[in-house]
């Protein structure tokens, strides 16, 4: 639906204007807005509204007034102060948790070139593409995703780049997804990703990391674990059935899809990818494997796959991280990309979607015509694990605003002797909120009291007369009076 409504909504005007014609962003958003409406499927778009309003100007050249849509775009999100704070204290603890592990922060447009996206292994994630041509006739993509870009960088540098490297990134990434229980069309991601290092012990600390996150915000191995297992089963498995190797990531991608669907759904793509389907059903049949034991009795003792999974086994125990681990074959992830360790962040309860995800994917570097790197890396969505806390109950409030003081002046008169006491606590560094109008004190203290200050320093003419300010502990309900010249102290002594 995306990618037909994509084709019309580009070639309409193009087709319709001579060669050598400029197109104004005006020719082509008009029909693009309406189709992307149609193709969405729900409700018309606040940008459809914004254009009836322009057709709606009248011979006086007075616009009638037509009611704004106030809903930001499906599937996307406003984050009002309250909403600011949560998502804050979300990346807090993300960026904290990197820090800790030696990771350093990076970023990179939101906008990419669709290039960087166009894998042909029929993932999901590439036919959820934002995409569009630009005024520059450029085909542009808003990011699904953040690996690629990384990739990107790092080839940017043609190995001026000490590996191995560590890098994290919180991106905002957008998908044309249907929206379930906490997909939605864009969400923030942590990424960690490391470069450079071939061996589990790169996959072992991203899954450290993930845990130390998981037990900093209140959440146990009874609430979150975590699947791990490898495509180098599925490798083997086709190699032994004599399938090319070029048809391995497709396959994979195919597999996950029967996660979702039943096989019969399926039946057009494997066609396509020219396979039996005995192949898929022998790949089904190793994927049931319950344990890494049973595995090596399929794969036999020399399967370069049981021996990663059990080094890399080895290596949660010496994090003692292993309550959180388990090994599941079934998980194989729907990136093409992948292509040894996998693994999926989940609530035990079986409620939600995956929390998070990640794996090795050696051979991207590669695919982009660049030196072969080894990497691993995971996403870590912010919908899900905000269900999982809400309903674990475990997230702190965000009700106060962090104000430390509120400061006022009973009459104008005193007003320039309330902005020198907010002055003095600002340079202390309390957040100080000046009521800028002449408002009643009964207001005054119902403001402090639902913003959640601590403080209210009160400036009347009685106190500045006396060289003094009154302030209210608003916790306590005690008011004491405080020297103007001993503000600063007092202001240590209440950070
Ligand atoms: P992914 O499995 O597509 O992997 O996404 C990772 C995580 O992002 C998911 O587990 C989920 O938490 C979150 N997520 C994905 N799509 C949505 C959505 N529509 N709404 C809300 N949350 C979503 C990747 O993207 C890989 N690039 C991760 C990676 C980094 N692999 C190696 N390095």
């Amino acid at each position: 639906m995306w990618n037909s409504c994509r084709a019309l909504a580009f070639r309409t005007p193009k087709t319709s204007l001579s060669s050598g014609t400029r197109i104004s962003s005006g020719v082509l958003k008009q029909p693009l807005i309406r189709l992307f409406a149609a193709g969405g499927g729900g409700r018309v778009s606040s940008a459809v509204q914004d254009a009836d309003l322009l057709s709606k100007t009248t011979e006086k050249g007075t616009t009638q007034q037509t009611k704004l849509d106030t809903n930001p775009p499906k599937g996307t999100r406003d984050f009002y102060p309250e909403d600011m704070r949560l998502r804050t204290w979300l990346f807090d603890h993300w960026r904290s948790v990197a820090k800790t592990y030696g990771f350093v922060e990076y970023d990179a447009p939101v906008l990419e070139n669709e290039s960087l996206y166009t894998r042909k292994a029929g993932e999901e994630v590439t036919q959820q593409l934002y995409n569009f041509v630009d005024k520059g006739d450029r085909n542009v993509a808003l990011r699904p995703e953040m690996t690629p870009s990384l990739a990107r960088m790092v080839m940017a540098k043609k190995g001026g780049l000490s590996l191995p490297l560590k890098w994290y990134s919180i991106p905002q990434c957008w998908r044309y997804e249907r929206m379930t229980r906490g997909r939605r069309r864009e969400h923030f991601q942590w990424n960690m990703d490391i470069w450079g290092v071939d061996g589990q012990q790169a996959e072992a600390e991203l899954i450290a990391a993930m845990v130390t996150f998981f037990k900093n915000v209140g959440l146990t191995s009874d609430d979150v674990g975590i699947k791990v297992n490898s495509r180098l089963v599925i490798g083997e498995v086709l190699t032994e059935l004599g399938i090319p190797e070029e048809k391995f990531a497709a396959t994979c991608v195919l597999v996950d899809k029967l996660e979702k669907v039943p096989i019969d759904a399926i039946q057009g793509d494997l066609e396509e990818l020219g396979l039996d389907r005995s192949v898929v059903e022998k790949l089904l049949d190793v994927l049931t494997t319950k344990s890494i034991e049973s595995l090596k009795e399929t794969l036999g003792a020399d399967s370069e796959a049981v021996k990663q999974l059990s080094g890399f086994m080895d290596l949660c125990e010496a994090y003692e991280i292993q309550d959180w681990i388990l090994f599941d074959a079934s998980v194989v992830r729907g990136l093409a990309y992948y292509t040894g360790i996998v693994f999926e962040a989940f609530d035990r309860k079986g409620e939600l979607r995956a929390i998070a995800g990640g794996g090795r994917y050696d051979k991207l570097l590669e695919t982009f015509g660049g030196e072969p790197t080894p990497a691993a890396g995971f996403g870590f969505g912010d919908a899900v694990v905000v269900e999982l806390l809400k309903e674990r109950n475990v997230l702190p409030s965000f009700d106060s605003s962090g104000v430390d003081t509120v400061v006022f002046a009973l009459s104008p008169e005193q007003y320039s002797a309330a902005i020198k006491v907010a002055s003095t606590l600002r340079a202390c560094g309390q957040s100080v909120d000046v009521i800028l109008e002449n408002k009643k004190p009964k207001w005054v203290f119902k403001h402090a009291d639902r913003i959640g200050a601590r403080f209210c320093a009160v400036i009347g003419a009685d106190e500045l007369e006396k060289g003094e300010v009154a302030i209210k502990n608003l916790d306590a309900g005690e008011q004491t009076s405080i020297k103007l010249d001993s503000l600063e102290t007092w202001a240590e002594e209440n950070q």
